[in-house]
């Protein structure tokens, strides 16, 4: 990480919802940087803004004060970067649609970005068989398990090889062990393609297998409020869940959260 420049980069970053006295304080102030590269993954009470932060680092929300940047390396002024979000999100619930075939939602993004048919085909193949879907590239979602649903959704995400991956609690309609199976499977991908990746989750034991940082968020209006550098060496595998390091770590997180979660 020799890159001194932020992948994302937000400063007094605030976010409210509605009208006095009814307005929702959800988020913030909250300062956050992310180097090129890095995993980073946040952890917070439910309804402390997590999704909120990700859906303006989507740009799919504006927030109320402060920024939130994301240094794209397309060049500027061309059709390219106005069609591309440099940002791909991963919802809960997939996102994907019933009506397209599974080649054609892992094409979506590309599609968009007016990538030739052929290429764009060919992209997608690729990824559905890096995601053991390539039998299923003509099915339609309703006929596939909710694990195949979700590496839908993550290979549509990583086909336009976008700049930063969002990821808002992916793994979560899923069992324990699929969801392991995908932890595991993330984080072989991460590491092959240094995807910059912020990554939400309730999983603290997901959180330190996969992040290079857990970041900790408080009650709403969520804050940062504690760090922690897993210190696992790249490249990991899921072997270090059965470390005492990491229940120690899992422990710590868990007592700084549950202070948050906990109503005064
Ligand atoms: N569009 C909206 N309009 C009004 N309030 C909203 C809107 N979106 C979010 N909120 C409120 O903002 C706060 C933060 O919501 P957010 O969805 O970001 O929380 P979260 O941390 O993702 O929670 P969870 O862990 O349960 O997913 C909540 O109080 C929520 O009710
Ligand atoms: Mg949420």
């Amino acid at each position: 990480m020799g890159d001194p420049h932020p992948k994302l980069h937000a400063t007094q970053l605030t976010r409210t919802f509605g009208r006095p006295p009814h307005q929702v304080d959800a988020l913030g102030p909250l300062e956050l940087t992310v180097a090129p590269g890095e995993f980073v993954c946040l952890v917070g009470p439910s309804g402390c803004g997590k999704s909120t932060l990700l859906r303006i680092a989507a740009g799919l929300l504006r927030p109320t004060t402060g920024t939130l940047e994301i240094r794209t390396s397309l060049p500027p002024d061309t059709r390219l970067r106005r069609a591309a979000r440099p940002a791909a999100m991963i919802f809960q619930d997939y996102g994907i649609y019933n009506w397209k075939s599974v080649r054609a939602n892992v094409r979506f993004g590309l599609d968009i970005q007016r990538v030739p048919r052929r290429t764009a085909n060919a992209r997608a193949d690729e990824w559905l068989t890096r995601m053991g879907l390539a039998d299923f590239a003509h099915a339609y979602p309703a006929t596939l398990s909710g694990g195949m649903r979700q590496r839908v959704a993550i290979a549509r995400a990583l086909a336009v090889e976008p700049e930063l991956l969002l990821m808002d609690e992916p793994f979560a309609a899923l069992d324990a062990q699929l969801r392991t199976i995908l932890q595991d499977e993330l984080l072989d991908l991460t590491q092959t393609l240094h995807t910059t990746t912020l990554f939400i989750t309730h999983s603290l034991e997901e959180a330190l297998v996969l992040g290079d940082r857990v970041l900790v968020m408080s009650a709403r209006p969520g804050r940062i409020i504690a760090e922690r550098r897993p210190p696992f060496p790249r490249p990991r595998t899921g072997d270090i869940r059965d470390t005492p390091e990491f229940t120690a770590l899992k422990g710590e997180l868990w007592e700084l959260l549950r202070k948050e979660a906990v109503p005064a």
